[in-house]
């Protein structure tokens, strides 16, 4: 991989070279011959939606995440509505859950007429901070709905203590940890209920998907009902025992997965091994690039996590620089690194503004960390040249603006 620069060149911002000619995106999914096979041989079968796909897929899913039972659902968003429909939030209720996200976190909170309440979070992982999940704990608290914020696990123990002492049910969003492991064991069955997304950029893609993970049997007949419209027995269920008779017995959804995607996400789970050691080598191999680069902070991991490393996001050191995020942020986009700002916190957002009256300066280190936050290509199909490409687009921006 390429070394670092010796001498100050001009930026591509500047009119200098770029260091890459083609734009290097943040994440892009990776699909090979097997991936399409194994879609083409679903297309050519009886099912299409719900068939034998779906329930393979969440069995070897579950079995990966070390949980009991896996449920499907046609995104991330709509598995943490039926999780939040499962762990029993409605109108009056709160789940506590951190500004430091994608929305749909909180928006499924939202879904079920109840208010998410932001507490802020931890300077070094930007996780959910439990001194502060603490202050926010109220007698209207329904739940606690955490997020894995980059990969990196949030403070699994500190939380579930939270919600064992009051009998409520904690929620992992590790849309961005699957793999991601906490004192030793996969993210999927610690948590009540655990929420991954199979989006394009994740490790694992199905188009559009999402699974929920979970240990409790009766959680996983709630979520079941919840994405087919409230039904007691699906379509294939029904065919297969020569009956027609079918009960709805609560309010669901269509948020079924297909065939189609769950034959793709099945392919993709037996990649999903060399999928993390690579992401796990990039973030290595950029940690020890950037230890030396003054003005730059690399993601700090906790003794008791092994980030999945969805993504790669640095804080710039602005006392270090001359200059602000933003600047450093289209300096990299004018070298063709295709960096991206995760997350805008989420009551800063015009609607949780106009909605729930809410003001900066209320998650102080959430809002002081998206103004650092730099986002840099993770995924694992990166060759060595793209992460070398990184590494000297990072140091020659950086370096360019210390002061
Ligand atoms: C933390 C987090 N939660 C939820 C979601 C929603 O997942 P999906 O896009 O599959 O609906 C995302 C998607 O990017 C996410 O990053």
């Amino acid at each position: 991989m390429s070394a670092l620069p010796t001498k100050l060149e001009t930026l591509a911002i500047d009119g200098g070279t770029p260091v890459r000619e083609k734009l290097l995106p943040y994440g892009r999914q990776s699909l090979d011959d097997a991936d399409v096979q194994a879609v083409v041989e679903v297309l050519k079968s009886d099912w299409l939606t719900t068939g034998p796909k779906v329930g393979e897929f969440e069995e070897r899913f579950a079995a990966w995440v070390e949980a009991k039972y896996a449920v499907s659902f046609s995104s991330g968003t709509a598995a943490l509505h039926a999780a939040a429909f499962a762990a029993g939030i409605g109108p009056g209720d709160e789940a506590i859950t951190t500004p430091m996200t994608f929305c749909a976190t909180a928006n499924c909170v939202l879904y079920q007429g109840a208010k998410p309440v932001f507490a802020d979070v931890s300077a070094d992982t930007l996780n959910l901070d439990p001194g502060e999940v603490r202050k926010k704990l109220s007698s209207r608290t329904k739940a606690i709905l955490a997020v894995d914020y980059a990969g990196h696990p949030a403070d699994l123990d500190a939380l579930l203590a939270f919600t064992r002492a009051r009998g409520i049910p904690l929620i992992e969003d590790a849309c961005h940890a699957l793999g991601g492991e906490y004192r030793g064991k996969r993210v999927g069955g610690i948590a009540d209920m655990t929420v991954f997304s199979f989006h394009p950029v994740k490790h694992l893609t199905t188009g559009e998907g999402g699974m929920v993970t979970t240990n409790d049997a009766a959680l996983t007949e709630t979520l079941r009902r919840f994405r087919n419209h409230g039904i007691s027995s699906d379509a294939r269920q029904r065919q297969s025992s020569g009956q027609w008779y079918y009960e709805m017995v609560l309010l669901g959804f269509n948020y079924r997965l297909t065939d189609i995607a769950c034959a793709l996400g099945l392919s993709q789970l037996m990649k999903l091994g060399a999928n993390l050691a690579r992401r796990r080598e990039i973030a290595a191999h950029y940690a020890a690039a950037f230890r030396a680069v003054p003005g730059l902070i690399p993601p700090s991991v906790r003794a008791e996590a092994n980030p999945a490393w969805h993504l790669y996001p640095i804080r710039v050191d602005l006392a270090k620089l001359t200059v602000d995020r933003g600047q450093i942020f289209r300096a990299l986009r004018a070298e063709n690194i295709g960096v991206n700002v995760h997350y805008i916190p989420v009551h800063l957002h015009p609607y949780y503004r106009g909605q729930f009256g809410h003001r900066d300066g209320e998650c102080p280190v959430a809002e002081a960390g998206y103004e650092r936050l730099i986002s840099l290509p993770m995924f694992h199909g990166m060759t060595d040249a793209d992460v070398g490409d990184v590494v000297r687009a990072v140091s020659k921006v950086i370096s360019s603006y210390a002061k």
